[in-house]
């Protein structure tokens, strides 16, 4: 079987081999921080083992309870947002149909997102479509306590018992919140929803391997036993013990550490599939919330190519020289399309009639990585065998070890996230909060005085 691949050949005209490579013995020591769980942050380590450590008994249960609700809805809202959102979109889009809205997966409710944005018109129009589908509602939040969620999940339950009742409704919300804490557990343990434990160990953004992207992927009809294979076989080839450079996450780390350090502030991620749309954005989220914090951090960007290189291609060509990309490469497709011949050839394109319309995808992604190194721009290569779910596991916890030794190589805590309070504590302010009224007279008077 064969594995993701890393390839850093094309950074070595920015960083050299030897300068990479003398980041191996300081992040051997970040990895035994890490198994050690002697290093900042070390309460959020859960994450590490969770692979080989999910029970066979665990993923029953969740089969069990989407076997139940897949006879039951035509549609399940998965209520969440950030590191309670992000996995599960990025692995359902990723291997759903591209036209998914048309042509949902066979014997499973089609998933639908909600509570990932505070837009009335989105939520108006959600309402609407609810109207006339049978539904059930998976509602995430760790804290319990997160605004927007709690919207949505307010006006989602509302619409549900008004349709179907209160009693069918329980029947028809899982909820997957801490243990003990927070307001959805006990609106959970008081209503009788179905329920599901995130770990106190495991932050959001490194949550898709809990019921918080296990259980929307299940009911979505996904194969979660891939997905967890795809895992538990990278987090041994991540280990510890797995010299560095054979270790693919510690060489990701140790690369974009040396490029930042040469001035490289911004790595984009790009494709060249647009199902994984998504996986850049849950990369963003994991990368971003990690590591941007004490003034530091190489900022995440995404692209979608072919379609980016006829926007932000010619800013990454030509524009600050301070990016490097990493490019998701997948190797074989699932279908054949081959490019016909046409009698006119008036586009001129018979040049191509008889390849696969991969093989142009390829050629684009080949010479784009060239001319993209000729213009000062490093590559780093991963190549993903095949779009699948065992994939997907691979590359997931691939970024999520490799995010954690990076942000130690970097100096900074990459399991908190003490930043993402200061918009909430205006928002607060703004909406008069009960508890919030000294920093409601101070922000009035501040906007005020402009
Ligand atoms: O990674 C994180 O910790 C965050 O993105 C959270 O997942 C996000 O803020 C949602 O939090 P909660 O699950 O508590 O609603």
């Amino acid at each position: 079987m064969e594995n993701i691949k890393l390839s850093i050949d094309n950074v070595f005209n920015f960083v050299s081999h030897d300068t990479i490579y003398a980041y191996e013995s300081e992040i051997k020591n970040h990895l035994d921080s890490i198994h050690d769980k002697t290093g900042q942050g070390s309460d959020f380590l859960g994450w590490l083992h969770l692979p080989s450590s999910i029970r066979d008994s665990h993923i029953e249960d969740i089969e069990k309870t989407a076997a139940k609700l897949q006879g039951k809805v035509d549609v399940m809202v998965v209520v969440g947002i950030g590191g309670s959102y992000l996995g599960s979109k990025a692995v359902s889009e990723a291997l759903s149909n591209s036209f998914y809205a048309m042509a949902p997966n066979s014997d499973a409710p089609m998933l639908i997102f909600a509570g990932q944005n505070i837009g009335e018109d989105y939520h108006s129009e959600l309402l609407d479509i609810l109207d006339k589908k049978t539904y059930g509602i998976i509602v995430i939040s760790k804290s319990g306590t997160t605004t927007e969620p709690a919207i949505a999940f307010r006006l989602l339950r509302n619409h549900l018992v008004d349709k179907v009742g209160a009693e069918k409704a329980k029947d028809l919300i899982i909820a997957i919140t801490d243990e003990s804490r927070g307001a959805l557990r006990k609106l959970a343990d008081d209503e009788g929803f179905k329920s599901y434990v995130i770990p106190d160990d495991v932050g959001g953004r490194y949550s898709v391997l809990t019921p918080v992207g296990l259980m929307p992927l299940a009911a979505g009809g996904f194969d979660i036993r891939a997905f967890i294979q795809g895992a538990r076989d990278m987090e041994k080839l991540t280990d510890r013990n797995v010299p560095f450079s054979e270790n693919p996450s510690a060489l990701y780390a140790a690369t974009r550490n040396a490029l930042y350090r040469e001035g490289k502030t911004t790595e984009i991620l790009a494709n060249y599939n647009p199902k994984l749309n998504f996986l850049a954005e849950w990369w963003k989220q994991l990368y971003g919330e990690s590591e941007g914090k004490e003034n530091k951090g190489i900022f995440p960007a995404s692209v979608n190519f072919t379609a980016d290189l006829h926007s932000m291609g010619q800013y990454i060509q030509e524009g600050e020289r301070n990016l490097f990309e990493i490019v998701l490469s997948v190797k074989s497709t699932d279908r054949k399309l081959i490019i016909p011949e046409d009698k006119d050839n008036l586009d001129g394109l018979n040049f191509l009639a008889g390849k696969k319309i991969d093989f142009v995808n390829k050629m684009a992604e080949l010479g784009t990585m060239l001319a993209h190194v000729d213009g000062g721009v490093p590559n780093i290569q991963i190549e993903i065998p095949k779009l699948n779910a065992y994939y997907l596991g691979q590359l997931m916890y691939f970024f999520e070890k490799a995010c954690a030794i990076s942000g130690y190589t970097l100096g900074i805590n990459p399991f908190n996230q003490p930043g993402v309070e200061a918009y909430k504590k205006n928002m607060f302010a703004l909406l008069e909060k009960p508890g919030f009224e000294e920093e409601t007279k101070k922000i009035k008077s501040r906007l005020d005085k402009k």
